[in-house]
């Protein structure tokens, strides 16, 4: 633990002083990433700053981060800043839920996500992939995101609800696209849930139309019910009194899915793509493995295991970029981390952002290399010095979902396509839910 040598005391963690009444909350929406890591920088492990909703500590060792996700898990909730941001479009889903509720809601979606569930998927993936890879032209130049996103979307909504969303793909993307930037207002994130704000019926707006889309999927799975889907399972879940699950946590839980499954998924291609275009020997080395795996043949889920370089990319991107950048408890209980005590309703931020580039852990860390990710790394690696997924009884449920449909998109992508920068300008992240990158990255795309 981080905290070994210092005495357990009333006194509070170094931090920031901040502003009267205020605090440092302004300073920490605003600064985003750039604020989290100046943190660390100047005050180390655990960080404290008061904000209105009360103290914050910032937790930059991986075993105090493994303390709070994982060993003390009980002592903390997601709480109010979580639901005050995502609470509006995810109502009571198996990501905001707690407690007892949220155990039933884990239990009802979780065979949807056993590994020889999994398995299936993967030629659905492939298949959605060559769709999208047929529409393209040789010289094309568009924004890697949207694309991604379009795909990412189609690919989750088809595995886990059996359906194709077509007439629904730019409501759903629009309705995200107007949600995210609204949670992370100032006024949002510093008033009380019940004050209305335009950025509060932004929100509000994008749930009206993800509501109106789930409830058309759901009249199509009441008519023709399928056997394996998350919808007919929901629809056909009964609690210990024999009653249905009520509309709206159905609803509640396919908006959690279809949100939490594809964002961040989209938001890892589009930066692995970004870095891949800077680092041509690597990607040269992506390219002799797929030649070499797949000889020129579509992936199928038996080739996955043999492409490991391509494994190796996928997380190198994920540490330097994690599409989550971090994680926000609410302590319910009183607790002591490394020697500080904490008290309840306290905010805990856990970056991965900084934990990822952190020196003690990757040497070079803000270098791009694949190569680092051998056997023996990852066992000498602290535990939640890589946790791009979470970890604890909260980890990401969908995390081998998404490491194989990254694998396999990225496979056929650079199969057939050279990615190429429009700009060579460096990226900015803005940290909403998602790190979603600032700029649109625009590709041209050239043949091989
Ligand atoms: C690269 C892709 C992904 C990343 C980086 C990622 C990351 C995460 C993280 C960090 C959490 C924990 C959030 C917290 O505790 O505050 C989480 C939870 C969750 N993720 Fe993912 N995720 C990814 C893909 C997916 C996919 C593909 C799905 C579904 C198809 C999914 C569904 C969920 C759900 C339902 C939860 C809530 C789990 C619970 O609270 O029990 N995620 N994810």
């Amino acid at each position: 633990m981080s905290g070994e040598t210092r005495t357990p005391a009333d006194e509070l963690p170094p931090g920031p002083d901040g502003l009267p009444v205020v605090g440092s909350a302004v300073a920490s929406i605003r600064g985003g990433l750039d604020f989290s890591e100046r943190m660390a920088r100047e005050y180390g492990d655990i960080v404290h700053w008061e904000e209105p909703r009360g103290h914050v500590y910032q937790l930059n060792h991986p075993d105090d981060i493994e303390h709070v996700l994982v060993q003390n898990n009980q002592r903390y909730e997601k709480g109010e800043g979580f639901q005050k941001v995502l609470g509006p479009l995810l109502g009571n889903g198996i990501l905001n839920s707690e407690g007892e509720e949220w155990r039933r809601n884990r239990r009802l979606v979780q065979p949807s996500f056993h590994p020889d569930r999994i398995q299936v998927y993967a030629g659905m993936m492939t298949d959605l992939t060559a769709t999208m890879l047929e529409a393209w032209d040789d010289g094309e130049t568009f924004s890697i995101h949207d694309e991604m996103m379009e795909l990412t979307l189609r690919i989750v909504t088809k595995a886990l609800f059996g359906v194709d969303i077509d007439e629904y793909v730019d409501e759903i993307e629009s309705a995200i696209n107007a949600f995210l930037p609204a949670t992370s207002s100032l006024p949002n994130v510093l008033l009380p849930a019940d004050v209305p704000l335009p950025s509060r019926r932004r929100m509000a707006k994008a749930r009206e139309t993800l509501d109106r889309v789930v409830d058309g999927i759901v009249r199509q799975k009441k008519r023709s019910p399928g056997e394996h889907d998350v919808i007919s399972m929901l629809l056909e879940a009964r609690d210990e009194q024999g009653n249905p699950l009520g509309e709206n946590q159905i609803r509640d839980e396919a908006i959690t899915l279809l949100t939490a499954g594809h964002e961040t998924t989209a938001v890892s291609l589009t930066y692995t793509v970004f870095v891949l275009a800077q680092h041509p020997k690597v990607e040269a080395k992506l390219v002799d493995e797929l030649d070499r795996v797949l000889d020129g043949d579509r992936p199928t889920m038996a080739d996955v295991p043999n492409l490991t370089y391509t494994e190796r990319i996928v997380k190198e991107s994920m540490r330097l970029y994690p599409p989550v950048p971090r994680i926000v408890r609410e302590s319910v209980q009183p607790d002591v981390i490394g020697g500080y005590r904490v008290p309840t309703g306290s905010q805990i931020m856990m970056n991965q952002w900084v934990v990822h580039r952190d020196s003690r852990w990757y040497d070079d860390p803000l270098a791009f290399e694949p190569e680092r990710w051998t056997g023996e790394f990852e066992r000498s690696l602290p535990r939640l010095a890589y946790f791009p997924f979470a970890a604890g009884p909260r980890r990401c449920i969908g995390d081998r979902f998404a490491m194989l449909e990254a694998r396999l998109i990225l496979a056929m992508l650079y199969q057939q396509y050279h990615f190429e920068l429009v700009s060579d300008r460096s990226i900015e992240v803005v940290p909403t839910v998602t790190s979603r990158p600032k700029e649109v990255i625009v590709v041209t795309i050239h043949e091989r």
